[in-house]
């Protein structure tokens, strides 16, 4: 397709002397269409050229050749240059696009760079819950979206299966294991074990000492610890890979916590090499006050046990060594901030190339809230992913059949629908807010909804039905999609690479799934204003052509932030 803003900074190049990469750089998508397809704002240049951007707007508008750019008018609005693109031009591009590609907006801009994505990291003998889910969901988008774009990924899930709360669940085993029946409800009845302990904790200074004493040994090898802890592991991936399966989620690397077991002392002699690593209070710590981080970080504690911290030093090590990542991103909630500013922190001391320093990202996103108030495990307030998601298809199923009887399928179809609409809603808002999770809200087909995506894909599929089929691209004739309607959509259609692009350069899957609903709505808009079905055959064909393309889009979107589209709803 035309690179219609790379064109335009050809142009303005040769206007300005002012390198086209810069001017690109400085190029806008203008949100009213009424000031063009792209802007330019003048004052960016003001300074380099000691001039008003009025003046420099009329200058260029002068002096700029636009023929064969694609570009059919120029204006000047105070010191902005608003370009329109040619009607024609861009319905060509876009439908010659859709017809000639597979899989539209796939690219290879990614090629030879290695992202690695730690995500989704539930912790072993605890519930999933729906804090872990935002963790699987977007780090789940922003895999599938750099896939698509060319970038090599491993998804990592960093599960926590190693620390002293296996010390503590140990210990309970320990004292009341006979009374819980854990093979028949694994997660529930160790989580139950797991309150209670951490309660005897709290009253009892010795029971948290002999916690922290089973840590130890395990990390030591002692067969009897070692083997529960096995245990309680292939109990709890048992249980998590069902919501894996409900979500369609799959991982490159399964490596968790505990994988770095034996990697960390390599950390500790980095560490003690850099003259950093000191004594306090017999642990060993990193000060981190000279880097505006006043909470130490703790390398070893006093008992000589690791910390999770050590632990994703490690991992930093050999994800580096192995992956040789370009981008290491680490999905977690904003609780962790302070964490990850630690261990980048200290990564800096453990004589990496500053690639591999600068490679690495938090990408933290807001807390999930009931209408409740926040989830804990410790209290045992939180809610378990499955039963959620369930209940979504339970939801889901109950407003299919009020809608549509007698649709085949159904269970099928519920399934899409209400995972859809839970993965949706945990995408469409920036990542760093906070969620209230809200069933009305999730589940409304005509809110900004999955649902609501998931209908228009379903409308549309329906008219290509009507239709007869999608015509020839040879026979559609792209003049007859010059108004408004049409135009809105196809300008959309166009964006798509980019918007998956800015997805990737701020880690925000939600700049697609509100892609998505602007496309399910002025797809909408155009299906209202314009008739699809009618007499002339050349009309027909380019507004079938446009919807087979939009459904396309759609489909391709939404399966990159994970949903899967029904035939039928
Ligand atoms: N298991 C942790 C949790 O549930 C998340 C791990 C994130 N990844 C990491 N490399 N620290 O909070």
């Amino acid at each position: 397709m035309i690179d219609f803003k790379a064109k335009i900074a050809e142009e303005l190049e040769k206007v300005v002397e002012i390198d086209k990469k810069e001017l690109e750089s400085y190029i806008e998508v203008p949100k009213d269409t009424k000031n063009g397809d792209y802007s330019f704002p003048c004052f960016k240049l003001a300074k380099e050229l000691k001039k008003a951007p009025q003046m420099i707007a009329d200058d260029i508008k002068e002096k700029i050749n636009l023929e064969g750019t694609g570009i059919e008018n120029l204006e000047v609005v105070g010191g902005f240059l608003n370009f329109f693109i040619e009607k024609e031009t861009i319905a060509k591009e876009v439908l010659n696009e859709v017809a000639s590609k597979e899989e539209y907006g796939r690219s290879k801009i990614g090629e030879g760079k290695n992202i690695v994505i730690d995500y989704s990291a539930p912790n072993i003998a605890k519930p999933f819950h729906i804090g872990h889910l935002r963790s699987t969901v977007i780090g789940g988008a922003l895999s599938n979206i750099y896939k698509f774009l060319g970038y090599n990924v491993t998804g990592i899930n960093h599960l926590g299966d190693y620390g002293t709360q296996f010390g503590k669940l140990i210990e309970g085993y320990k004292l009341w294991g006979d009374e819980y029946d854990i093979d028949k409800d694994p997660i529930n009845e160790l989580t139950k074990i797991y309150i209670r302990i951490n309660n005897l904790c709290k009253e009892d200074e010795k029971v948290l000492e002999a916690c922290r004493d089973n840590f130890k040994k395990l990390e030591d090898g002692d067969p009897y610890c070692t083997e529960l802890w096995e245990r309680f592991k292939n109990v709890s991936l048992k249980e998590f890979q069902r919501v894996y399966d409900l979500l369609g989620s799959k991982f490159e690397s399964l490596n968790g916590e505990a994988f770095y077991a034996d990697k960390m002392p390599e950390v500790i002699e980095l560490l003690e090499k850099s003259g950093k690593l000191t004594e306090s209070q017999g642990a060993k710590i990193i000060d981190l006050s000279d880097v505006g981080i006043d909470t130490p970080c703790i390398i070893i504690k006093s008992n000589g046990s690791s910390t999770y911290a050590t632990r994703d030093l490690a991992a930093i090590l050999y994800r580096a060594r192995t992956y040789d990542y370009d981008k290491a991103l680490y999905v977690t909630s904003y609780e962790q901030i302070l964490h990850f500013k630690q261990i980048f922190a200290v990564a800096k001391y453990l004589g990496l190339e500053e690639k591999y320093i600068k490679g690495l990202k938090h990408v933290s996103f807001g807390m999930v809230l009931l209408p409740t108030g926040k989830m804990s495990t410790r209290e045992g307030t939180s809610i378990k992913l499955e039963d959620l998601l369930n209940e979504a298809i339970e939801r889901a199923k109950k407003v299919i059949e009020q809608k549509n009887h007698d649709l085949e399928d159904k269970e099928e179809t519920a399934k899409k629908v209400g995972v859809g609409a839970v993965i949706f809603n945990d995408l469409s808002n920036n990542r760093v807010k906070d969620e209230i999770f809200d069933w009305d809200t999730i589940l409304n087909f005509q809110g900004e909804t999955g649902p609501y995506i998931q209908y228009m894909y379903v409308r549309i599929r329906s008219v290509l039905e009507k239709a007869g089929g999608i015509p020839n691209i040879a026979d559609v004739n792209v003049a007859k999609l010059n108004d408004t309607y049409s135009q809105e959509v196809l300008k959309l259609i166009y964006n798509f690479e980019d918007t998956l692009v800015a997805v990737t350069e701020k880690e925000e899957p939600s700049i697609l799934s509100r892609y998505l609903i602007d496309l399910a709505k002025a797809y909408s808009s155009f299906y209202n204003e314009n008739k699809i079905m009618v007499d002339d055959k050349e009309v027909q064909d380019a507004r079938v052509y446009l919807s087979y393309a939009t459904a396309k889009v759609l489909k391709e979107g939404t399966a990159l932030l994970g949903m899967e589209m029904p035939n039928k709803m």
